[in-house]
């Protein structure tokens, strides 16, 4: 799980959470069961804000915080959004217990603190790097891991070419 040298296939800087909300909107609106998106980044640099904006896109209203009794929350959506925060768990007995991979098989997969889960997560994923920059500024780098998440990344891309044109 290591591999920070790993080239992005994207990455952008958002100014404010409004912004990194979209980025995360438009990420939900092409999500598909299966797929399994990894947020990693310390404390505050926005994974939370992110999948609020991931869980919007696939069509919840309902509303997104950190799972913190609950290890894993569901939104329900144009398909099921499954958000774990391993935050607290540092013993993998307890990250095995969730089965995650099993999870993954009937929504879409969002992992705050993927590094707690090494080894345990599906080997496919798209791997979103958030970095704090300044007090309003983040940088997000997304790193495909595996042919589903390349071509996820790819369409992501589009997308969000498409919707920065579209607010021109
Ligand atoms: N560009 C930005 N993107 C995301 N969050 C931002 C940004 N600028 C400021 N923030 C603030 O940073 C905090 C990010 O918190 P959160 O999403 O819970 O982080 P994490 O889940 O990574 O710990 C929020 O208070 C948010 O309002
Ligand atoms: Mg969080």
């Amino acid at each position: 799980m290591t591999s920070d040298n790993e080239q992005p296939e994207l990455t952008l800087r958002t100014d404010g959470p409004e912004e990194t909300r979209s980025a995360g909107r438009v990420l939900g609106w092409l999500l598909q069961p299966g797929d399994v998106v990894l947020l990693q980044g310390d404390l505050g640099a926005g994974k939370t804000t992110f999948t609020q904006g991931i869980a919007r896109g696939a069509g919840t209203d309902e509303v997104v915080n950190s799972p913190t009794f609950i290890l894993l929350n569901e939104y329900h959506a144009r398909l099921t959004v499954y958000h774990a925060d391993l935050y607290r768990l540092d013993d993998p007995d307890e990250v095995a217990a969730l089965d995650l991979p099993g999870v993954s098989l009937d929504g879409a997969l969002v992992v705050e603190w993927p590094e707690r889960g090494a080894g345990l997560l599906p080997d496919d994923h798209l791997l979103v790097r958030l970095t704090y920059r300044s007090p309003e500024q983040r940088e997000l780098a997304f790193v495909p891991r595996g042919h589903r998440s390349r071509e996820l990344a790819a369409r992501l891309s589009s997308a969000l070419a498409a919707a920065a044109g579209g607010e021109g």
